[in-house]
């Protein structure tokens, strides 16, 4: 994206035209409104600004209505921007452990992060080394009235003494392509790991391997409404002295130890742990939590024989154990009317969708299908979900 077409955002003619192509967006009607308003304004303008409103649209379940409605984007930067909830639970621990702290945020994209940081506190600058990205960013600074300077260049160019945090969320995209290696980031793993060995809170894909951790880091997944998001590495003076932690927002549950824990039969209850808990290698905190214990040491399922009420998991009641042969299933589906089924799996391997298309449910009755390993066996429990909220 041409800068122009975020600046020219910035005059108040090119302000008037924004408001009004947002006031009159809707989905689908782009082209529509593009004519409309070239019938008044500059062509340049009006794509720049009916662009803005489509983005300002689709923001807004990151960002919340209110700010979206008033910030700027690109597509790329829109997309790679961390949510806000994400992004205020790790602004508020940099807060919380170094109040007021400068800190720079290489590769700050349009400034997800750096709003929130900027939000709890912290004093910021942001560098960027694409020119209208980094345009969006310092006009969000801006648009929500918050103290800040962003910086157009190269992350590894920066001399980082000078502040006392350093913020990196390198990018995970090439050729428009999502990238999981975490050797193809950019700036590179080895520029984030020279960072690492000072104060540094870096985001990652929520795939990183325990292993390329290093010592002395914390590793922190993070899940938003029950769905993994991102981890984040903790070093320096933000290092709590854990190497691994879940949380759960956004109630903000948090775990950093796994207990051994014994395995055994299956309870009353199947525990299902959060993905973050699953991801950070924490799922025996999970049986701790419940009383419980695990179905099978290598699979993430906890079971136990009362139901407890957590934030970590979520739970199933066990109703029956069905033969894992479809025939078996069938009969099950068939007679108990089951016309809602959800199946859920660890450590077999078939595909859900297909299973389901085959076992016909036609009824009006719903049940979760859980099917797992135990040793080297796929068993199948049919249970009904419920609620693991405390009353
Ligand atoms: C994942 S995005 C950052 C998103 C940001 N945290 C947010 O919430 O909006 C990564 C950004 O890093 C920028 N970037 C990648 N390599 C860079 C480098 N060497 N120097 C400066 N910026 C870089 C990319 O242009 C991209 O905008």
């Amino acid at each position: 994206m041409d800068p122009s077409s975020i600046t020219s955002l910035l005059t108040a003619p090119g302000d008037a035209v924004l408001a009004e192509a947002c006031a009159a967006f809707r989905p689908g009607g782009e082209l529509k409104l593009v004519e409309q308003l070239r019938r008044r304004y500059d062509a340049a303008v009006v794509t720049a600004a009916v662009t803005q409103a489509s983005l300002r649209h689709r923001a807004a379940a990151k960002f919340g209505a209110e700010d979206a409605a008033r910030m700027y984007f690109t597509p790329d930067g829109l997309e790679q921007a961390t949510r806000t909830t994400v992004g205020v639970h790790r602004a508020a621990r940099i807060a919380g452990t170094i109040p007021g702290a400068t800190v720079v945020d290489l590769g700050c994209g349009i400034g997800g992060d750096l709003i929130s940081a900027a939000r709890a506190g912290l004093r910021v600058t942001g560098v960027e080394r694409d020119p209208a990205t980094a345009a969006a960013a310092q006009a969000n600074l801006a648009a929500l009235g918050l103290p800040g300077e962003v910086l157009v260049g190269d992350a590894e160019a920066q001399d980082v003494t000078q502040y006392e945090a350093v913020f990196a969320d390198p990018a995970r995209r090439a050729d428009g392509k999502r990238v999981f290696d975490h050797n193809a980031y950019s700036p590179p793993w080895s520029f984030i790991t020279d960072l690492l060995a000072g104060t540094a809170c870096v985001k990652v894909a929520p795939g990183i391997p325990h292993d390329a951790v290093p010592d002395g880091v914390e590793a922190e997944w993070v899940s938003d409404a029950g769905e993994v998001k991102e981890a984040a590495l903790w070093s320096g003076k933000l290092y709590a002295g854990t190497s691994r932690r879940a949380t759960l927002l956004p109630g903000g549950a948090t775990v950093t130890t796994a207990p051994e824990v014994d395995s055994g039969p299956v309870g009353q209850y199947i525990y299902e742990p959060d993905g973050a808990v699953v991801r950070a290698g924490l799922v025996t905190a999970v049986a701790a939590a419940v009383d419980g214990w695990l179905l099978d040491p290598r699979i993430a399922y906890v079971t136990g024989s009362s139901l407890v009420a957590t934030p970590l998991a979520a739970a199933y009641e066990v109703i029956e154990e069905v033969r894992y042969r479809e025939k078996a299933l069938r009969a099950w589906v068939r007679s108990n009317g089951i016309g809602t089924l959800e199946i859920k799996k660890r450590g077999v391997d078939f595909d859900p969708a297909q299973l389901r298309k085959k076992l016909a449910p036609k009824g009006s009755a719903s049940a979760t299908l859980i099917v797992t390993r135990i040793g080297r066996d796929a068993v199948a429990y049919s249970c009904r979900r419920v609620s693991t909220q405390a009353s």
